[in-house]
């Protein structure tokens, strides 16, 4: 696993904040200019050459602050991959304008400069097969010429049995944890991760978190990571970008998005079989739990209100209460009319 990193991976990232004086999220963009570390605007790209043209992106806007985690969220073919790489200064627009840590990415000698600064981790890594993972790490020390030492990092990722193997003997998922330690080994103030959890089991995932927040923590690192597992970039993302056919369609901290898609919650709850339950207005419904005791299940739109109402009617003879929050899976099938799950990028 990833060594012993203690797991502080908050439950909701929103909620998360850092120190008393700066608290992450949409807030502090609104209240206090935030230094940019990447503003992308109106990127399209067309693929030709095949049978028919492809429209990956069809005009996306994209900015990232400092200390800031945005996860880039879509369906397989959504365009993330070309997106990030746009970003990243390694594919071009055929429209549009990126500036990362302040540089034109259409300018080579102001990309050179910012090079050791950012950190990629690309989602088919063509890692040299032949060197082993120590090799390649020591490689990309020289190139940024950064303190950190291979062998702590290499541990770092998990795979600290494995230095000595090369690429091509490695699994994907633990190829995956050498690009990310590549990603890592300059020590960046901007990270792109295209994918990087997609074959690591859910330990290995936290604690890859783990690491990020703790170069956010060291150097106010900036993080833009593409997945289409919308429940983890819900947990740890400040922001999401929901892209689908090349285009923005929704744009938040998952908390406010979910806010304005979702007035209503789902609760559930046990009541003794004998109670009473009038609840019409409420659209519950009701089935046999065992035990003497009955399921119940109702939609309100006004949760708090329906929770002291149901105190009040039914007291301690109610139990296992449990309101369900909407998810941004939900808020995709709700805005494209397609489910997202079991997809793969
Ligand atoms: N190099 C390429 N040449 C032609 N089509 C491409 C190329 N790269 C991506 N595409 C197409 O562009 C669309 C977006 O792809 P991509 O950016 O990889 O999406 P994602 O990462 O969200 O899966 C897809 O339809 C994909 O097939
Ligand atoms: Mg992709």
């Amino acid at each position: 696993m990833f060594g012993a990193i203690k797991n502080r991976i908050p439950r909701d990232a929103g909620e998360r904040s850092r120190g008393a004086t700066r608290p992450i999220g949409t807030a502090d963009i609104r209240s206090e200019p935030r230094e940019l570390r990447v503003e992308a605007l109106g990127l399209r790209k067309t693929y030709t050459g095949g049978a028919r043209e492809i429209h990956a992106l069809q005009g996306v806007d994209l900015h990232v602050a400092k200390g800031e985690f945005v996860g880039v969220l879509g369906p397989n073919g959504a365009g993330k991959t070309t997106l990030i790489e746009c970003l990243e200064g390694i594919r071009r627009p055929d429209t549009g304008e990126v500036r990362i840590l302040g540089a034109d990415t259409s300018d080579a000698g102001k990309m050179k400069k910012i090079r050791g600064r950012m950190g990629i981790a690309l989602q088919h890594s063509t890692l040299p097969p032949r060197l082993t993972v120590r090799e390649i790490l020591t490689l990309q020390v020289r190139l940024y010429a950064s303190q950190v030492r291979v062998d702590r990092m290499i541990d770092l990722v998990g795979i600290g049995d494995k230095a000595d193997q090369r690429i091509e003997h490695l699994s994907g998922g633990q190829q995956q944890r050498v690009a990310v330690a590549m990603a890592l080994m300059g020590d960046p103030e901007l990270m792109f991760l295209d994918e990087p959890t997609s074959q690591l089991d859910p330990h290995a995932r936290l604690a890859l978190w783990e690491l990020l927040y703790t170069q956010r923590d060291r150097r106010d690192a900036s993080v833009v990571i593409t997945t289409h597992q919308m429940e983890e970039a819900q947990r740890i993302c400040d922001r999401v970008v929901i892209i689908d056919h090349g285009r923005v369609i929704a744009e938040g901290r998952p908390k406010e998005l979910l806010r304005q898609h979702f007035t209503s919650r789902r609760m559930n709850f046990m009541l003794p079989i004998a109670a009473a339950l009038d609840l019409r207005a409420l659209n519950a419904r009701s089935e046999p739990a065992g035990n003497g005791m009955k399921r119940v299940s109702l939609q309100t739109e006004r949760p708090g209100a329906t929770l002291v109402e149901l105190a009040q009617l039914y007291g301690d003879s109610m139990i296992d209460l449990s309101v369900e929050e909407p998810t941004l899976e939900e808020l995709f099938v709700k805005l494209t009319g397609t489910a997202l799950q079991g997809e793969t990028a």
